[in-house]
């Protein structure tokens, strides 16, 4: 019996110094120590041997298991240490590489030219107003002295909400509401979205443009071309040919339309201005004083000038994007040369 129990400690040393990993040890506590186990099987033969002998071979077979459980504990430390050991080699961190970069966005080319527009004016005493993109027709047209079936509504193809509200078809509105809400002098600037029922390579049925005003006593036309000239002398460049042609808005008396020279060619004529050598940019005048009488402003007293440009197109040149569709594919190409 001594023998038997002899064998079997060896066998199960063995075993377990073997063993690679938890599940074998595992395996090797239920094959010698389980229920139905080697050991145990001895162990549940006791109750036939003698008296004399019981107490002996049972005190025998209780320290072979004291040293099989205890062995196994080992082991199974050490097994574990192992693992974590070799996990920690496998993962260990290099805390000197370099982090990933996460990509960089960048400020949309529209947003872009808002800002610089909107920083010249401000060092020429420029203020930032904004109106809501759904107006009233008083604001976008009445009170702008295009009175209702007048045909220069028909300019602007209109998205109506109904009757009396649409989507603003021009930032001029943004006249009205100042001052409406301010006494004279103001000197706004107003960039935003508008719309019209327009679409193809060189319209969009969205687009934005930036409105800007001064009115003040004794405000002349001298002026609305010395802050215009100034304004595109400064985005566009020195030296920059600026042109005023007669044209007509039902709120600006007289009324321009003002060319630069050709950014392309610089004035000799090329497949962009059409070989004339000049580019329209914006359109301006005087206020009409019928405007005044719309917000409350004595047309005796004060005077003023309007202009408005469209955004799309002063970055069409600028960067010289040959089509307004690619401001809103939101394609990263495009967009990250910005
Ligand atoms: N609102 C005009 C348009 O969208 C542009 C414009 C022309 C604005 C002359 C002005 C101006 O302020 O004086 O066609």
């Amino acid at each position: 019996m001594k023998e038997q129990l002899d064998g079997l400690l060896q066998a199960a040393l063995k075993e377990i110094d073997g063993a690679g990993n938890e599940e074998a040890l595992q395996e090797l506590r239920i094959k010698y120590l389980g229920k139905k186990g080697e050991l145990t099987a001895v162990m549940k033969g006791l109750g036939s041997l003698s008296a004399t002998e019981r107490p002996v071979v049972g005190q025998m077979a209780n320290a072979v298991k004291d040293q099989l459980e205890s062995r196994l504990e080992e082991k199974l430390t050490q097994v574990r240490d192992a693992n974590k050991r070799e996990k920690l080699q496998r993962e260990r961190l290099d805390v000197t590489l370099p982090g990933r970069r996460l990509p960089y966005g960048s400020k949309h080319p529209i947003t872009l030219v808002i800002e610089e527009i909107s920083e010249i004016f401000a060092g020429l005493g420029f203020q930032v107003a904004e109106g809501p993109e759904v107006e009233l027709d008083f604001y976008n047209f009445e009170a702008l002295n295009f009175p209702k079936d007048h045909p220069a509504r028909d300019m602007q193809d209109t998205f109506f909400v109904d009757d009396s509200i649409l989507l603003r078809t021009h930032t001029s509105p943004v006249q009205v509401r100042t001052m409406l809400k301010h006494a004279p002098p103001v000197r706004i600037i107003s960039p935003g979205t508008v719309y019209r029922c327009d679409s193809d390579a060189t319209h969009s049925p969205m687009f934005h443009q930036i409105e800007g005003f001064m009115v003040d006593t004794g405000v002349t036309f001298g002026d609305l071309k010395g802050v215009l000239t100034t304004f595109l002398t400064q985005y566009f460049g020195k030296g920059i040919g600026v042109r005023l042609r007669p044209s007509f808005f039902p709120f600006t008396e007289p009324s321009a339309e003002v060319d630069i020279a050709c950014v392309m060619c610089r004035g000799k004529g090329c497949r962009v201005c059409k070989q004339s050598g000049w580019l329209e940019i914006l359109g301006a005048g005087m206020i009409d004083p019928e405007v005044y009488r719309h917000v409350g402003y004595d047309p005796e007293t004060i005077s003023g000038f309007a202009f408005g440009m469209g955004i799309e197109r002063v970055a069409m040149l600028k960067y010289g994007i040959g089509d307004l569709r690619l401001f809103f594919d939101n394609d990263v190409r495009f967009l990250q040369q910005f």
